[in-house]
C-alpha cells in the first residue's frame, strides 16, 4: 500500500489506488445490503474485478490531473477499509468547488469514524487543494447523513426535486455546502 495522504486518530487515509483492490472489493461485498438503499442501482458488471480495477486506476489518474480526490480510510486496529469519501467534479476558475459523497462500512457506523475522516479531509481540501466550496447533498430520510453534515458545519441551501436516481428511483435531495472560512 502506498503512503497515506492523511492520518486520523484511528485511520490511515489513502487516495483510492490499485493497491487497494482487495479491501475495496471486500468493502462493497460485505456492505452491499447496507449501502444499496443510498447508492445508484448497479448491475453485476459494476462489481467485477476488472471494473473495480479500472475505477481505482481512474481515481489515481483523476487525482494526478486535479479532477478528484477519492479517499479510502483504513482502520488501523483491524486493517479493514472503514469508509470511502469522494471529492469529485473539482471545478476551478471563479467557482473553486467540488462535490462530496461518502459511506462507512456497517460495522464502523455510529462510532464517529466519518466525522473523524471528513474533518481531516475537508481541512486538506480547503488548505492544500485550495477549494472554496464543498457541496454535499442527501435524501431527507437519510438522517445519519444529515446529522453528519450538520456536525461538520455544512449549511442547508435548498431542496432539489428528483435530484439523483438512487436505488432505481429519482429522489429529492437537501442541498448543503461548506465554505472555507478565511
Ligand atoms: C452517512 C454515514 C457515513 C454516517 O455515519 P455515522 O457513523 O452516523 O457518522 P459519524 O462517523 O459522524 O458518527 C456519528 C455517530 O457516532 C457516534 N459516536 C460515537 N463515538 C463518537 C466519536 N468519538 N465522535 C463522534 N461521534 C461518535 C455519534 O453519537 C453518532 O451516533 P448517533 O447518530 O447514533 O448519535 C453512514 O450512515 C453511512 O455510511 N450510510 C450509508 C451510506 C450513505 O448514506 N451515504 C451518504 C449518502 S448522502
Amino acid at each position: 500500500m502506498n503512503n497515506p495522504l492523511l492520518s486520523t486518530e484511528r485511520t490511515e487515509v489513502h487516495i483510492q489506488n490499485r493497491s487497494l483492490l482487495e479491501p475495496v472489493m471486500d468493502y462493497y461485498r460485505i456492505n452491499s445490503a447496507h449501502l444499496s438503499p443510498w447508492e445508484p442501482e448497479r448491475d453485476q458488471s459494476y462489481f467485477s474485478r476488472e471494473a473495480f480495477q479500472e475505477r481505482l486506476e481512474l481515481s489515481e489518474r483523476n487525482f494526478r490531473g486535479g479532477q478528484s480526490v477519492q479517499l479510502a480510510a483504513i482502520d488501523r486496529a483491524t486493517g479493514q477499509l472503514a469508509g470511502i469519501a469522494n471529492f469529485t467534479g473539482i471545478i476551478r476558475g471563479p467557482f473553486q468547488a467540488c462535490f462530496l459523497g461518502y459511506s462507512l462500512g456497517e460495522s464502523f457506523q455510529g462510532k464517529g469514524y466519518m466525522s473523524e475522516i471528513l474533518d481531516k479531509a475537508i481541512q486538506y481540501m480547503f488548505k492544500e487543494q485550495k477549494l472554496h466550496r464543498i457541496m454535499a447533498n442527501y435524501m431527507p430520510r437519510n438522517k445519519r447523513s444529515g446529522s453528519l453534515l450538520e456536525r461538520l458545519g455544512f449549511e442547508k441551501e435548498g431542496l432539489a426535486r428528483d435530484y439523483l436516481q438512487i436505488d432505481g428511483k429519482w429522489e429529492d435531495h437537501i442541498l448543503t455546502s461548506k465554505i472555507r472560512s478565511e
